[in-house]
């Protein structure tokens, strides 16, 4: 990355955007959670958003990591000075705790892991919000200050971190230490590794190898895809660190499972942007549901983590595909490019547009990698391999290489344009390998010149080589075939999308009932925002280049009217450029013949969904669970294969409780998804038998027994809630509550609705 600078053109306008929002965050802010986590006066109010809960602390962790990669690709003495305070400032907040713990929150959770006798959920440990995911920012935000800025007190402060979690952890048993991986714990075994590497202490490494998570990753290792109905973010990072550990080992298991991992997302688990997950979570294999809540931004950042190890191991150039195809439609798109603002998940939801943070009140985990992304722009673009150097990725930049005193300017405005041009500004005359790669939606011959004379080189694992002793001035013209492709989706033979090359064309669908602003604070408060109706295309050309046509001086396209109802045109342009307007990436597509017989059931699902739903909770799914302040005792919950569904449940004196939104002036219901095999429940030597009550408000509105009541389906049932409990209240609070010796639940959907 350090030897690689960006050129005028898309990305150096992203990264420019990118670096201003580093520059506007107020340190003290950012760390003021870390003095009150020590019980110290802040010396300004903390930020807002997750930054005021149980996970703050995190975005301090994400700034370092981005200041520092920031600072060693463009020039900012201003970062840099900001990035070297806060260090100082950890530094100092570290000195005031007894065992050098520095966080964003209590030490106390980790106490209580580490004395052995912890709760943990998928999500909570020993009292917490998901305590190491968020600390591991910050031991990643300070391993990056000290490898890409050379900041030697970074890497006191996190050598001592280091050894205050090597002192607990060591406390536990091996089983103890395997429970508590149950939590999202972020790629704490990639941080260790990362500190082994530079320490050669082999502590680390050990500890390292210790945050191996058995139960996810053992099955992966056999070759077994076990991810439906998983959390996709806190699985992502777990083979990040194992690529790391390959890498250390050698451990032959530590390479089949992230090969293996990396194939079924992006093979089987993708969406066309390159982007992962649905609410939050992988679905069924080979699934493209569409919705709201898909496709995080983290999750993207992790897979280009792990992406390039892959590309290390293999020079294939189907993981730079991938790559190109993620870092363009998810990565590039998710940041606004006039407020420098980022998205959390972005929708596939046909009509719907996207979401980004507030500057101040969000900081929401994709907050942390989206300030990251703009600073590793340059980190693919070229690859080297002793004097092979391939050029990844077709992006305007210049690259030195050192040791050889050989400096390339790599010139071009694609996707723009298809051509790009290398030039040699500087070189030691003696021979080096350009490796081209030849991407895969190369519509024909890619032509490559040498001053002007055609070079018919073979392609080879997807790269054209040129070999030449270079003088300065000799230049290589590439030109890349570049059309209109259609990409299916692989769940549903109509449901398509366009693409020009590697670019995702969205429908740009205009601003009909926009909600005043898409910055928010709080990104669920547009999720039922109504939507528009999108128009299934129709037309019985099958090369979209003959019914689409492209604007002759911009990445702006019009399709023919084949747009229904009324015969529309489109028009479409790069998912990247699309913002602050409805959009659609998937469309239903199919011929005349198709079209005669085709009957919309998803739009009526959607229209029914629409006209009634107030509010859902997914029950398992943690942002759900969390943003409707989830409340349990004596709570399980789960994902169930067969229903492709999460649940929840409470055994014995227990309950679980969720706060929803209702709307005063109007009759409200909750309706109930169950399951229809469920019958008494046997665990533990136990008996429950599922009988319980649903409480609104403390007031019981409904009991229910669930015994075999539809065998082998979900069904729902509905509860009215009296006016009285709904009048003059925006939410309330619905609570599913079993007594001893019964089970409530479980419950795989709550939704009021009107
Ligand atoms: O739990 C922390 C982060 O928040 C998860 O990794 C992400 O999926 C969620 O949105
Ligand atoms: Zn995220």
């Amino acid at each position: 990355m350090g030897n690689v600078n960006l050129l005028p053109g898309l990305f150096q306008d992203s990264q420019e955007k990118g670096k201003e929002y580093l520059l506007y965050l107020d340190v003290d802010r950012l760390v003021a959670p870390c003095y009150e986590a020590v019980g110290r006066e802040a010396k300004k109010p903390r930020y807002g958003g997750w930054e005021s809960t149980g996970i703050a602390g995190h975005s301090i962790g994400h700034w370092l990591s981005a200041a520092a990669v920031m600072v060693s690709v463009s020039n900012s003495p201003l970062l840099k000075q900001k990035l070297d305070y806060a260090i100082d400032e950890l530094a100092y907040i570290q000195s005031l705790d007894d065992q050098g713990y520095v966080s964003g929150f209590p030490r106390q959770c980790f106490d209580n892991v580490f004395s052995g006798e912890f709760e943990v959920g998928h999500f909570n440990l020993g009292g917490s919000w998901v305590p190491w995911y968020s600390i591991h920012k910050i031991y990643a935000g300070l391993i990056d200050a000290y490898n890409y800025t050379g900041n030697e007190k970074a890497l006191e402060v996190v050598i001592k971190l280091a050894d205050w979690a090597k002192q607990g952890l060591d406390k536990i048993t091996d089983e103890q230490f395997q429970r508590m991986l149950t939590c999202e714990h972020g790629g704490m075994n990639e941080a260790f590794a990362d500190l082994y590497l530079i320490t050669e202490n082999k502590d680390y490494l050990k500890l390292a190898e210790r945050f191996y998570h058995e139960l996810v990753l053992e099955p992966l290792a056999k070759g077994e895809d076990d991810l439906e109905g998983k959390h996709a973010n806190t699985q992502i990072p777990k083979v990040i660190g194992c690529a790391k550990l390959y890498d250390i080992t050698g451990k032959e298991k530590y390479k089949r499972i992230a090969t293996f991992f990396w194939d079924q997302v992006t093979n089987f688990r993708s969406y066309v942007i390159g982007g992962n997950s649905i609410r939050e979570h992988f679905g069924p294999e080979n699934a493209e549901e569409l919705g709201i809540l898909t496709t995080e931004t983290c999750n993207t950042y992790n897979m280009l983590k792990l992406t390039e190890h892959l590309f290390d191991w293999s020079h294939d150039s189907n993981y730079i595909d991938f790559y190109e195809r993620a870092l363009y439609n998810h990565i590039l798109a998710s940041q606004d490019p006039d407020s420098g603002m980022k998205t959390y998940f972005v929708s596939t939801q046909p009509g719907h547009f996207k979401v980004y943070c507030s500057a101040d009140n969000s900081f929401w985990c994709c907050t942390g990698t989206g300030m990251e992304n703009p600073a590793r722009y340059t980190r693919s673009i070229y690859y080297r391999n002793g004097d092979d150097l391939f050029v990844n990725l077709f992006i305007a930049s210049r690259i030195d290489l050192e040791d050889r005193d050989i400096t390339i300017e790599q010139k071009t405005t694609f996707p723009e344009t298809n051509r790009i041009s290398l030039v040699f500004k500087d070189t030691d005359n003696s021979s080096l390998s350009l490796k081209i790669r030849v991407p895969y939606w190369a519509a024909g011959e890619v032509l490559v010149t040498v001053n002007g004379e055609s070079v018919n080189g073979k392609v080879e694992n997807g790269y054209l080589t040129v070999t030449k002793d270079w003088v300065v001035g000799d230049h290589v013209e590439v030109e890349l075939p570049i059309n209109l492709h259609i990409y299916q989706a692989k769940d549903d033979r109509l449901k398509k999308s366009i693409m020009y090359g590697p670019v995702v064309l969205a429908g740009a669908l205009g601003r009909e009932n926009y909600p005043e602003t898409d910055i928010l604070d709080d990104h669920q408060e547009l999720n039922n925002h109504p939507l528009i109706d999108v128009p299934v295309l129709v037309t019985d050309k099958e090369d979209p280049n003959e019914w689409i046509s492209k604007d002759p001086l911009q990445l702006v396209f019009k399709t023919e009217a084949v747009g229904k109802p009324g015969n529309v045109s489109i028009t479409l342009v790069p998912f990247y450029q699309l913002h602050h307007q409805r959009y659609s990436l998937y469309w239903k597509m199919m011929n005349t013949t198709e079209f005669a017989t085709y009957k919309d059931t998803e739009k009526e699902e959607a229209d029914r969904r629409r006209r009634i739903t107030v509010d859902i909770v997914n029950p398992n799914e943690q942002q759900p669970e969390v943003d409707h302040n989830m409340q349990a005792e004596n709570s399980f919950s789960g994902y169930l294969n067969v229903v492709h569904s999460g649940w929840r449940d409470s055994r014995g004196d227990g309950y679980f409780s969720y706060d929803m939104a209702v709307e005063s002036d109007k009759q409200m219901y909750i309706v109930v998804t169950y399951y229809g095999s469920d019958a008494n429940l046997h665990v533990d030597g136990k008996m429950y038998e599922r009988y319980f009550e649903i409480l609104v408000d403390g007031q019981v509105i409904g009991k229910e027994k669930l015994h075999f009541n539809k065998p082998g389906e979900l069904f729902d049932e509905y509860y009215e809630i009296p006016r009285l409990l709904t009048e003059g209240k925006d939410k309330v609070t619905v609570k599913f509550k079993s007594e001893e010796g019964n089970a409530a639940g479980a419950v795989y959907e709550v939704k009021i609705v009107n």
